[in-house]
């Protein structure tokens, strides 16, 4: 366990991880790693590089070696891909470096956050309410063990923000 606890911000895709991510850490004046962008440095290639000519099973084991070396940082924020909760592996190795903010939003709220997204694979083919709904309903298991949920649902990112400094003296 580092000194200072690292803080991950999981979710599924849209729920404001990144901008959430940065504005906290200038907040708590501590850095901010995101996981997606250590992905496409590691690999040399965009997300969507990477799902084209590796696959998602690829994708899965440069996201959870970039988890391995961040999870070493102390006292960062980390902002996480939507998928990275869903190996055994990552979620522990987020519990044991630090703390998990969860930020969800109305599938509604998703689906025009991500409207017309060209960065996300996994929704190129499909990026429907009932697919998204599927996919949500899938992962709510590993998106609920977390110390704190959020909904984001009509907050801005300050809003959030505030939230998460207000609790995090109960879990940090
Ligand atoms: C994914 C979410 C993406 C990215 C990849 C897979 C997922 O990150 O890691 O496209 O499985 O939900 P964001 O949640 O930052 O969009």
């Amino acid at each position: 366990m580092p000194v200072v606890k690292n803080i991950f911000l999981t979710g599924f895709m849209g729920c404001g991880k990144s901008s959430v991510g940065r504005l906290l850490s200038s907040r708590l004046g501590r850095q901010f790693v995101d996981l997606d962008e250590a992905v496409v440095l590691d690999a040399a290639a965009s997300i969507n590089e990477i799902f084209s000519s590796l696959g998602e099973p690829a994708f899965r084991e440069l996201e959870s070696q970039a988890l391995t070396r961040i999870s070493k940082l102390a006292a960062v924020v980390v902002s996480t891909g939507g998928g990275a909760v869903l190996a055994a592996q990552n979620r522990t190795l987020m519990r044991q470096s630090g703390s998990i903010v969860n930020l969800t939003a109305g599938v509604e709220a998703i689906a025009s956050r991500l409207y017309g997204d060209r960065q996300r694979p996994l929704l190129k083919e499909n990026a429907s309410i009932e697919r998204l709904r599927t996919m949500l309903e899938g992962r709510e298991p590993y998106y609920a063990d977390a110390d704190l949920r959020i909904d984001t649902t009509e907050k801005t990112v300050e809003a959030v923000v505030a939230e998460i400094l207000h609790s995090i003296k109960e879990f940090q």
